[in-house]
Formats: structure tokens, C-alpha cells, sequence
């Protein structure tokens, strides 16, 4: 199978597109063929190895996991002995957290792994970066802030993955949604269901005279102590980009104040809570509530110009790879 590899941490140059031996799925494990798989801005630190505290996950001196790549969308081909959930030919979708690999035409995955059935009228691209923004949104905006209707919400970030489906998701929970973004990405947060858009080139929101009860930075642009004068009393600053100066943050507000910050690892959650938040994502799904905006699409041999792109800090909601694969005997490639 085709697959993207790379054997040393560094820029998009160090990914190489080759041909690797077709796995075989063991006892407990399904052979995906995958179709499409998300490109995020945490898979351009895990190929960088930045910042370097997480090479102790994820290889001290190279990759452990040579295939880069989480979400995967695409069919169940083959199922090992013991499978009960799934069979040949089921459309499913998940992520593989610290595993890897899904930057390849096939992959094993564990049942019991974090994989769910796709429904039926989400296409697979839509499907793939559903493990990076939503799942992370819904650990964010209900686990950790317990968000309510009518709260007001404020999502930093509005127009990149996280905060594409952030606004969505509190939308959902009826919430009050501010969205904050530059003016060319005003219209998108919009129609993603924002009430009210801050342009952050014409306005600062932390010296604004409006309060909201979450403050959900997205991209970590902010901090805790800016915000803290623009959240209600009891309001929560949420950022799923860690450094000391939010973990003081996080440690001190625990004791001290009624105004909180809070981070979560979202991958390093158990399988079974992962999993429990991708069956309410796939209602959503199912039910057109919640969609994916897909900004670029590359094939597998684009994935180093994919990486590029990201590492602009400009995308706009998820870059995924359409994986395209032979059509047997026929030499044909069949589009995914
Ligand atoms: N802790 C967790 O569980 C977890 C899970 C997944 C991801 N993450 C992390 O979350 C972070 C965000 O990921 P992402 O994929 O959502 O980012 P992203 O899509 O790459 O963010 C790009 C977006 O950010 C906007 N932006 C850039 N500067 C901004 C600013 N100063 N103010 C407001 N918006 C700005 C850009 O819009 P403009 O071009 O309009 O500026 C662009 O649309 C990453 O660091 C990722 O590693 C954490």
C-alpha cells in the first residue's frame, strides 16, 4: 500500500510518499481502507517535534510511529477473529489517537479503539476531521465548561478547526455565540451560526465592555489574566493550547477565585469517553446539525503541501487527504 512516512523529526521535507507492506488485521482489530484522513495543525508539531517534551510520547530521538496522521474515514475490509461490532464493508470513521498511520491507504484499527459507523449521508471527507475539532470542542465546551443554554460564549479562533466546530457546538447547546476572527473569515463564522462576530484587526475582545461566561481560545492567542476583566463571575477561560504560564493559571484558580482556567488533552482521554462523545458527534452528523468545513483537499503525494499550509496559521476550518486507490485489475484509480 501507498503510505506517507517519515524517520526524523522536521519540516513538511521530511515526509516521503512509499510503499509500505499491507497490513493484516489481528484478533480485535478491523483493516480499514481508508479514503480520507484529517491534516491538523497538532499532526505539523507531532512531525516537528515541537515542542520537545512530547518526543517522550512520541520517539526520543525519531518517530516511534513512522506513518503520521489520526483521523481516518474510509470502509472496513477485513475483520481479525473476535470482531463482533463491525463487518466487511461498513462505513466507519475515528481516530487513532497516539497510534498514528492513518496517512495511508490502509490501516488496522482495534474495536475497542476509538471508531464509530459512519451514517450514511456523511461523506467520508466530511467524516475525517471529525476527531480533531468536534470531539475536541465537546470535551471543551461540555465536559470541562459544562456549557448551558443561554450562557454567552465567546470562541477565539472561530475560523479554524476548533473554532469552526466550536461555534457550532454552542450554538447547539443554545448558547449566545460570539465569534472572533478577521474580517475576511466574518461571513463563514456567520453561516456556522456566530450571533455576533469581533473582528480581532479592528477590536481587542478582552477590552471590550461586554461579558461572556465561556471564553474558549481556540488558538491560544490570549490568556487568562486578559480575559479574566471580560468574564462573569463563575466565567471559565478554556484553551486547548498548553504552556506554563495556563498551567500556573489552571493550579491557582482551582483554589483561588470564582473565575476558572481550564485545559484538557483531549487524545489522552480513556477510549471509552472518546468513544461516548463520538456517538452523540455522530447524531449531530446524522442529522445535518453539525457539519465539517472543509477548506483544501490534497491526495496522499500532497500531504507535505498540506503540512505547509497549516503551518501558515491561516486555514480555515479542516484540510483533509482524498485517498484514492487502484481499482483491482483494472489499473484504474478509483476516486474515494
Ligand atoms: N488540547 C487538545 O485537546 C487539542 C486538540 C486538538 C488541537 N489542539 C490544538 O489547538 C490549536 C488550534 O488548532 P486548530 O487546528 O483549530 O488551528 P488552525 O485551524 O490552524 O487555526 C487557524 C485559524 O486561526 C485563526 N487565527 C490566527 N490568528 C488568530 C488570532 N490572533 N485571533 C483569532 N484567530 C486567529 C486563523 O484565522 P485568520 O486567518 O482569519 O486569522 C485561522 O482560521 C493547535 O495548537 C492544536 O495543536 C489541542
Amino acid at each position: 500500500m501507498k503510505a506517507i512516512t517519515y524517520t526524523r523529526y522536521g519540516s513538511p521535507d521530511v515526509l516521503r510518499l512509499q510503499e509500505l507492506a499491507m497490513p493484516v488485521a489481528a484478533e480485535g482489530e478491523l483493516l480499514v481502507r481508508i479514503h480520507a484522513a484529517s491534516v491538523t495543525a497538532a499532526d505539523g508539531m507531532m512531525r516537528a517535534g515541537t515542542p520537545r517534551i512530547g518526543r517522550l510520547f512520541l520517539g526520543v530521538l525519531r518517530p516511534k510511529n513512522p506513518v503520521p496522521g489520526t483521523g481516518f474515514a474510509g470502509e472496513v475490509v477485513a475483520c481479525g477473529a473476535g470482531v463482533r461490532q463491525y463487518q466487511t464493508g461498513d462505513r466507519v470513521f475515528g481516530e487513532t489517537v497516539f497510534g498514528f498511520g492513518s496517512n495511508a491507504q490502509y490501516l488496522r484499527v482495534a474495536e475497542n479503539g476509538v471508531i464509530a459507523h459512519l451514517p450514511d449521508n456523511v461523506s467520508y471527507e466530511a467524516a475525517a476531521p471529525v476527531c480533531d475539532g468536534p470531539l475536541t470542542g465537546m470535551n471543551f465546551l461540555h465536559n470541562l465548561a459544562g456549557i448551558q443554554a443561554g450562557q454567552r460564549v465567546l470562541i477565539n479562533g472561530a475560523s479554524g478547526s476548533l473554532g469552526s466546530a466550536a461555534v457550532q457546538i454552542a450554538r447547539l447547546a443554545g448558547a449566545h455565540v460570539t465569534a472572533v476572527c478577521s474580517a475576511g473569515n466574518a461571513d463563514l463564522v456567520r453561516d456556522l451560526g456566530a450571533d455576533q462576530v469581533i473582528e480581532y484587526t479592528r477590536e481587542d475582545f478582552t477590552a471590550s465592555a461586554q461579558r461572556w461566561d465561556v471564553i474558549y481560545d481556540t488558538v491560544g492567542k490570549s490568556s487568562f489574566s486578559r480575559c479574566k476583566p471580560v468574564l462573569n463571575t463563575g466565567g471559565q477561560y478554556l484553551s486547548p493550547v498548553l504552556g506554563f504560564a495556563l498551567l500556573w493559571q489552571m493550579l491557582w484558580s482551582t483554589w483561588f477565585g470564582s473565575k476558572k482556567a481550564k485545559f484538557s488533552a483531549t487524545g489522552a482521554l480513556p477510549a471509552t469517553e472518546l468513544r461516548r462523545l463520538l456517538s452523540q458527534l455522530h447524531g449531530m452528523y446524522a442529522s445535518g446539525a453539525l457539519r465539517s468545513f472543509i477548506d483544501r483537499r490534497y491526495d496522499l503525494s500532497g500531504t507535505a503541501e498540506a503540512h505547509r499550509y497549516i503551518a501558515t496559521g491561516r486555514k480555515r476550518g479542516n484540510v483533509v487527504l482524498c485517498i484514492t486507490h487502484e481499482a483491482a485489475g483494472t489499473g484504474r484509480s478509483a476516486a474515494a
